[in-house]
């Protein structure tokens, strides 16, 4: 990931600031890093992206990235971190460089959050103003009608759908990118899954581990500038 993009996606915008212009330099960068890949169906899924309304949906409707562009934003700074995270862990092991490649940590990270792209709609919401006084605005609701398939699952298989020739690993990474918070406790089998994946796969857990980042340590800084 280029450097320039990587100090504009971890400024916080100014009120107003965050323009069309910021969004349009992430998403070239975002679009030119799944090309890179040269994964067969890449190009219906960044169709598919654009079509969904990927590049305009937040990342939540609650306090994580939840405004227009959110989702772009939570996802780019998902692949930076694993992109580091996996240098690292190459330079103290370059087994793990030759078995996870820079393609396949690009390819899980950009896309693990895919499914959002068709969760969240715009909503009249009510808040508290600085004087205490409840006041609309325009937030955003989640709505599960669309692929009722899960978060993980739903993502892989959109993807799937689309015909994108995903790797063993990818497949692993974007179904179990939410570790634990994402399983079925009474299911013995979706224990045994998990940590067979994690163990089997070390992008699974690289994946893991950067959204987990992404979400509570760096994306911090963009709420509380609200
Ligand atoms: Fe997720
Ligand atoms: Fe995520």
């Amino acid at each position: 990931m280029k450097e320039d993009i990587i100090r504009l996606l971890l400024e916080v915008p100014q009120e107003g600031k965050d323009s069309q212009e910021r969004l349009d330099k992430l998403k070239e960068e975002f679009t030119r890093l799944l090309r890179e890949t040269q994964k067969e169906g890449i190009d219906q899924v960044i169709k598919a992206l654009e079509k969904k309304g990927f590049f305009t949906a937040p990342a939540s409707a609650g306090k994580h990235l939840n405004h227009r562009g959110g989702l772009l934003e939570h996802s780019m700074i998902v692949c930076c971190l694993a992109l580091k995270i996996r240098e690292q862990l190459a330079s103290l092991d370059p087994e793990i460089g030759e078995n996870v490649k820079k393609e396949n940590v690009v390819i899980a990270a950009l896309l693990h959050d895919f499914c959002k792209a068709i969760t969240y709609k715009e909503a009249e919401k009510w808040r508290k103003d600085a004087t205490n006084r409840w006041e609309k605005y325009m937030g955003y609701v989640a709505d599960y009608s669309k692929l009722p398939f899960g978060h993980g699952e739903k993502s892989v298989v959109m993807l799937l759908m689309l015909g994108l020739k995903l790797d063993a690993s990818e497949l692993m990474a974007i179904r179990w990118h939410m570790g634990a918070w994402d399983l079925a406790f009474q299911s013995h089998e979706m224990k045994e899954s998990i940590g067979t994946a994690n163990s089997n796969y070390p992008l699974v857990t690289i994946l893991q581990s950067a959204d987990s980042m992404a979400t509570h340590i760096l994306e911090k800084r963009f709420e509380k500038k609200e």
